[in-house]
């Protein structure tokens, strides 16, 4: 970890500035240290920061992260079934998702669950010195084995270790953002999302895939077979978990059409629209008036009878409940 990365690093918990302490250097290399917050403390081994504290490590985070530190020495033999199942290529694949990205030259990255790194290195074909990626995942054997690879890159890069549910680093840092077969181990998707659209800039992008038999399949022999093999194969898609943030959303199934991919342009809040625009037509008013104005029922009597009389008038519904609502209440007060 350089030093430097305190800039953008900030405690997963509180989104605090950390501050490095007791540290010991190799160059401009932090080797070891322990990182502070106010009421947290986080270790740097292997030049690494650990971003993660043991209650964060249960249930489904304890095993993804067991599970990976057994198989990460042998991860990169055998990752290409995955692709082989349905005869795909991996370059192939990997690079249409990166496509997704929109990367330029300088662009700001981060790659949640990079796992050994082999989209690090696809990523980091298209950056320059300038260009950046940061590399996070629960299991530091992992990421020991994505940093032999982006050694020899010319762009900056940072790896730490840490949980996709709460990101260690600043508001609005990155240009794009990037996750392949990771969301489905995830303890609290939501909460991922939501963290993924607070550290990309509005304007950016994110992109991510997981294993899912699409609902049209599931009960075909093919769905069946994949479903059996792993059950996160009937996980739900994550579509009613996007954050509000999300503009231009859009999913479809890749890879043996049983892996979705979601990209969206980073928005600020909700989308908004021009809600006050007058309706033409007999019900008039505004999506606003209908939503914010509404009162009390009346009988269906004195409903019929307004309806009446706003066509009699040559009214619409709105222009004839608000001037006769308005009237009457305004003459009401002016007699208190
Ligand atoms: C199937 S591997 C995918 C690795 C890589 N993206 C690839 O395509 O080869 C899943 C990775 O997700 C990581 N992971 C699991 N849960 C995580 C979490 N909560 N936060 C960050 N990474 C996580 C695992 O440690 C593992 O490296």
């Amino acid at each position: 970890m350089k030093e430097n990365a305190l800039e953008v690093y900030r405690c997963p918990i509180t989104g605090e500035r950390l501050h490095l302490d007791a540290a010991e250097k190799h160059g401009d290399e932090v080797v070891r240290g322990v990182l502070l917050a106010r009421d947290q403390r986080y270790v740097v081994e292997g030049d690494m920061p650990v971003f993660l504290r043991t209650e964060q490590l249960t249930g489904t985070a304890h095993f993804a992260r067991n599970y990976y530190a057994s198989i990460a020495e042998t991860y990169d033999d055998y990752v290409h079934v995955t692709f082989d199942l349905y005869n795909e290529s991996e370059r192939e694949v990997r690079l249409g998702l990166i496509e997704l990205l929109n990367l330029n030259r300088r662009s700001k990255v981060l790659e949640i669950s990079a796992g050994t790194g082999k989209d690090s290195e696809l990523i980091l074909d298209n950056l320059d010195a300038d260009g950046e990626l940061w590399l996070l995942d629960l299991s530091s054997d992992m990421l020991a084995h994505a940093k032999e690879k982006i050694a020899r890159y010319p762009a900056r890069t940072e790896a730490a270790v840490g949980d996709a549910c709460h990101l260690p680093y600043a508001d609005n840092y990155f240009d794009a953002l990037y996750c392949f077969a990771g969301i489905g181990h995830f303890t609290d998707q939501r909460m991922a999302l939501k963290e993924m659209a607070r550290v990309v800039h509005p304007g950016g992008k994110v992109v991510f895939a997981e294993k899912n038999v699409p609902p049209w399949l599931r009960d075909t022999e093919y769905g069946k077979i994949l479903i059996n093999n792993n059950p996160m194969f009937a996980d739900e898609n994550p579509l009613a978990l996007l954050p509000v943030e999300a503009r231009n959303a859009g999913i479809r199934w890749i890879l043996g059409n049983v892996h979705y991919v979601v990209d969206y342009t980073v928005g600020e809040g909700e989308p908004t629209g021009n809600f006050d625009l007058v309706l033409p037509g007999h019900r008039g008013g505004s999506f606003n008036t209908r939503y914010f104005g509404k009162l009390e029922g009346v009988s269906a009597e004195a409903k019929a009878l307004y309806e009446k009389a706003a066509r009699k008038r040559e009214m619409s519904l709105y222009q004839w409940l608000d001037s006769t609502v308005r009237e009457k209440a305004l003459k009401d007060l002016s007699e208190d």
